[in-house]
């Protein structure tokens, strides 16, 4: 557990959390503030849309320890909002709901939209709330009350209270990051200029001490695979000895230049929704000949995004009999800034799933010299793979239901 300090409601709160409880959790069960909902737990439904800092965020997959010092305003928290008690009766009025579920978040969304938009038409109100998924009303009520607390607001002379300014999550500004800490809010390097196309003009030599390292180590997410390759363990290890044939089989990796004494510089590149990242930092790989184990280290920053992300990636080869190896991951790390959100553990663990086939698949690819499936210069579409995910699991979920029929 660990202490911090947030705003919820207007009050100041000091309470502790486990660095993996989410936000709704902490909310939920800490807080008892239950009309935050979960629904997927994936960030897709956008039930447990709450405002962070003034504009709405999801936080079934934002840390809570990442708010440290935001701003965070539920549904319960606009109960006395003049323009929550419009939308509320409009909702009444247009048969907005039915079974409610959806509806704290979806009201929480509509405000975002009347404050934001007064001159939105039925398309853009259609369009900005496509993120907040309802399963009853065919949405025709909810848009129709947004339309008419708009009309009122205009007819009342009403002017735009919030604008946003730029896309992703909140909470990124604000510079309260502790050192080493998983944080929503850690500064924005400004020492790292962007070329046309977004991608840095320089390379970006991340510092990370030892504690910085340490923290990774203690605190980070750890996520382990394995995988099996149809090849001895002597080939293998040497395949594993030249870090750019590995990094070439990593989708959306790829090294921007020579490693030196078992240190370069790279790049990951990712997409999350509506945040493309381009992570520059560097990376140092250590091997151990004696068990056939080794250790990367990378660390990166995303100047676009102000997202960081530091990683320690170990791995070792078990040899399962004279032709094949299987390959033993693990990975920790810790994501700040904007992209930490997306930290959500069964989140992280779909697309690290994925990653895994996808780097196995290639790995097979390389060794047995084929064409790789996926090429190094490929983004990884993160929440594609999440909603993939997503779709397998209901999938499994109603052939079990149908089984039990
Ligand atoms: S519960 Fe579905 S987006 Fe958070
Ligand atoms: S009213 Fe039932 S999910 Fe929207």
């Amino acid at each position: 557990m660990r202490a911090f300090t947030i705003e919820i409601n207007g009050k100041a709160v000091t309470a502790e959390a486990e660095p993996r409880t989410h936000l709704a959790d902490f909310l939920r069960e800490q807080r008892y503030l239950t009309g935050t909902h979960l629904g997927c737990e994936h960030g897709v439904c956008g039930a447990c849309t709450v405002l962070i800092d003034g504009r709405p965020a999801r936080s079934c997959i934002t840390f809570a320890l990442a708010c440290e010092g935001a701003q965070v305003t539920t549904i319960e928290g606009l109960r006395d909002d003049p323009v929550m008690a419009d939308l509320r009766e409009a909702f009444s009025d247009n048969h907005g709901l039915q079974c409610g579920f959806c509806t704290p978040a979806m009201l929480v969304s509509c405000r975002d939209v009347v404050m934001r938009l007064p001159e939105a038409d039925e398309a853009r109100i259609r369009l900005e709330l496509s993120g907040n998924l309802c399963r009853c009303t065919g949405y025709g009520g909810i848009v129709a009350a947004v339309k008419s607390v708009l009309q009122t607001r205009k007819a009342a002379g009403a002017r735009p209270s919030a604008v946003h300014d730029g896309l992703g999550p909140v909470g990124a500004r604000a510079p309260t990051a502790r050192q080493g800490e998983q944080t929503a809010r850690t500064p924005i390097a400004a020492d790292t200029p962007s070329a046309a196309g977004g991608r840095p003009a320089a390379q970006i030599r991340e510092t990370v001490t030892a504690e910085q390292w340490l923290a990774v180590e203690t605190d980070g997410m750890e996520l382990l695979q394995s995988f099996r390759v149809a090849h001895p363990r002597a080939q293998v290890w040497r395949f594993f000895e030249d870090i750019e044939q590995v990094a070439r089989c990593m989708p959306g990796a790829r090294l921007t230049g020579p490693v030196v004494d078992g240190r370069g510089d790279g790049e990951v590149n990712v997409k999350l929704g509506p945040i493309v990242g381009a992570f520059n930092g560097t990376v140092e790989v250590e091997r151990d000949e004696a068990d056939f184990s080794g250790r990367v280290r990378g660390a990166g920053r995303d100047p676009r995004s102000g997202s960081s992300a530091r990683a320690i990636i170990g791995h070792r080869l078990e040899a399962v009999d004279d032709m094949a190896t299987q390959v033993q991951i693990s990975v920790k790390f810790l994501l700040s800034g904007p992209l930490a959100q997306f930290g959500r553990s069964g989140l992280l663990k779909d697309i690290a799933d994925h990653l895994t086939q996808l780097f196995a698949a290639n790995l097979e690819a390389a060794m047995s010299g084929k064409q790789a499936a996926t090429g190094p210069d490929t983004t990884l579409d993160a929440a594609t793979v999440a909603r993939a995910a997503l779709w397998r699991r209901i999938r499994a979920l109603l052939a079990r239901l149908a089984f039990w029929r």
